[in-house]
């Protein structure tokens, strides 16, 4: 299944999904309605909410309350971006000029604020306290993650343990929970539950690192984000650490002093060709294969149906997305 039959498997749902979001969005104040205006011309890959849609479909949910959590995950997600591209400086997002930059910081921060509330109202009309309070573990545990991140800015002697911590806070939590949510919905038994959590936690490690790949090697237009942010900001990520790791001591400290000083994107293609001298890019790759993999197997529990398919086509396509 390509990512088109996926996308088309789920249309009348993921149609449903847009549908509340835009609703939702609605205020009677001028600047939420124009930021979010722009960010539903502009809506992004929708993994997480379609991970949340399959989940509910491959277990047979036949009741509405998947299109809220999918709804309510997108919003925290949304938000998430809003306050990540102010801290990140980012200028580009989705092809197009970030928010921060048109509306300024302050509108992000504060039109983030608005959106995360809203995911809350959300969670609140679902009348489940459990999920509840599994949607706002993972919201706090995403703050902890860009914490954790910030505090370890310009930091070259991250080990390879704390970053895959913070990557599974700030994005693999969110995943993990996209999936499991279905499950409490669906009443899914406890086998199923904790399969499809596992399926989402991997599959949003392997998102991450895929991601920090591509903030390397990637063509801008087509991931529709400028490239070198992270070496841009001193954010050291797996595939450099990689190349630390490997080269001579005289690259090493190089890279090293590059994370350690910050605003070197000009060094961009002189650190890519030593990386890819010691094949940090393709090993961050299989690290992402391998938790893909893994994220498969979590799926045999299920029953067989076209939905089941298409999380395990999903999965595969994350380590082969280009954008
Ligand atoms: C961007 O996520 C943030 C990361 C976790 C890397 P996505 O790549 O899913 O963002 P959109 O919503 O599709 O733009
Ligand atoms: C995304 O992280 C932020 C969250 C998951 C909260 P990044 O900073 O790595 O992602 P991009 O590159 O801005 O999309
Ligand atoms: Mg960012
Ligand atoms: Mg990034």
């Amino acid at each position: 299944m390509n990512i088109n039959q996926i996308i088309q498997l789920i249309a009348p749902d993921m149609a449903h999904v847009n549908s509340e979001i835009r609703t939702r969005l609605k205020s009677k104040i001028t600047l939420i309605n124009k930021l979010a205006q722009y960010i539903i011309d502009n809506k992004g890959k929708q993994i997480r909410p379609m991970i949340t849609i399959l989940s509910a479909k491959a277990l047979q949910y036949k009741k509405k309350q998947h299109i809220t959590i999918a709804a309510l995950i997108e919003f925290i997600h949304t938000a998430a971006l809003l306050h990540d591209d102010v801290v990140d400086h980012s200028c580009m997002r989705r092809g197009q000029i970030t928010t921060n930059v048109i509306f300024g910081n302050s509108a992000n921060i504060l039109v983030g604020d608005f959106i995360y509330t809203k995911a809350f109202q959300m969670m609140t009309e679902l009348k489940s306290l459990r999920i509840l309070s599994l949607m706002s573990d993972a919201v706090n545990i995403i703050a902890e993650g860009e914490i954790k991140q910030l505090m370890n800015c310009n930091n070259p002697n991250i080990t390879i343990d704390n970053y895959m911590k913070i990557i599974y806070s700030k994005t693999a939590r969110l995943f993990e929970v996209a999936s499991q949510a279905s499950a409490i919905l669906a009443k899914a038994n406890i086998f199923q539950e904790k399969a499809l959590r596992n399926y989402g936690r991997y599959v949003g490690v392997a998102f991450q690192l895929i991601d920090d790949l591509l903030d390397y090697d990637a063509s801008e237009t087509i991931l529709g984000k400028n490239i070198g942010n992270d070496l841009n900001e001193g954010k050291l990520t797996l595939p450099l650490l990689h190349t630390i790791h490997h080269s001579t001591p005289k690259q090493a400290s190089f890279i090293r002093n590059a994370i350690k000083t910050g605003n070197n994107r000009h060094l961009l293609n002189k650190i890519l060709s030593t990386m890819r001298e010691y094949g940090s890019l393709e090993y961050t790759k299989k690290c992402a294969t391998i938790r893909i993999n893994k994220a498969i197997s979590c799926l045999k529990i299920l029953p067989t149906s076209p939905y089941k398919k298409a999380l395990k086509s999903l999965a595969t396509n994350i380590v082969q997305r280009i954008q």
